[in-house]
């Protein structure tokens, strides 16, 4: 398990970025809006340094945690829970998160799934981990089971391998496909990018629905028989080839 580095005064957005709260530039919105206090103080200036050892660190009142140890989590997402520590009024993954009180702080999902998709999250305390998984155009390829409400066209097929699919005025990536049935209606979609509902709306834009998702694999980390709702910790060799796959080595 990787350790982090040897604590000593370091920036206040690198701390918050270690703590998994967001990238070193993102957190910076978050303290010039006020919302972080250093030992009770408000702070709104960028440059201030902190001890993580001695300092408390709070973020809209919650003690922001300097990880002792890096730890990742898969966690099998069931259908209708919510990927966010403070959703509006659906079931959170803070329910499930409160259940398993021996996470430890700061453990938080890395990335998203929709309401409606089930499969494989990550969750960690890692802070590194957290900022390259989520960026736009990572190496990470992702893996899903996709039900469609028809067969999927012969042309639409093509669009999606070749990354002729545009969303948001952008290209998509080019993405793996694999049909697992003999109608076409069932496939597997391997994608290294990760835009909102991008799956879902990939499909569309082909003309058919996505009406079954499922998440199989991160980084080469598959879901195995993890049961829904269930966490599993990685041991030493899938977190480091996981790090490793996102493009870290420490
Ligand atoms: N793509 C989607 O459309 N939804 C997800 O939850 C993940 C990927």
């Amino acid at each position: 398990m990787s350790q982090p580095p040897e604590a000593e005064s370091i920036r206040l957005n690198r701390f918050l970025a270690r703590a998994g709260l967001g990238s070193r530039r993102s957190v910076e919105g978050l303290i010039r809006d006020g919302r972080v206090k250093i030992n009770g103080e408000r702070i709104t200036d960028l440059g201030r340094r902190v001890d993580p050892v001695k300092d408390i660190v709070e973020f809209d009142g919650e003690r922001a945690i300097w990880p002792e140890v890096w730890r990742i989590f898969a966690f099998h997402k069931p259908v209708g829970v919510i990927t966010s520590l403070r959703p509006q009024g659906r079931t959170p993954c803070l329910d499930l998160y409160a259940s398993r009180a021996d996470l430890p702080p700061g453990t938080v999902p890395i990335g998203r799934l929709d309401a409606d998709t089930s499969g494989l999250l990550i969750w960690s305390n890692d802070g590194p981990l957290h900022q390259a998984l989520c960026r736009p155009l990572s190496e990470v390829w992702k893996i899903y089971e996709v039900q469609l409400n028809r067969p999927l066209p012969a042309d639409g097929e093509t669009k999606i391998r070749k990354g002729e699919i545009t969303l948001d005025g952008r290209p998509c990536l080019e993405a793996r496909l694999r049909r697992l049935d003999q109608d076409g209606r069932r496939w597997e979609i391997a994608i290294h990018e990760g835009r909102n509902r991008q799956v879902r709306r990939m499909f569309m834009v082909v003309g058919v629905r996505v009406v079954g998702l499922h998440r199989t694999s991160v980084g080469g980390l598959d879901l195995g028989s993890l049961k829904p709702g269930a966490f599993r910790e990685l041991d030493t060799d899938e977190s480091t080839a996981l790090r490793r796959k996102a493009g870290l080595t420490d």
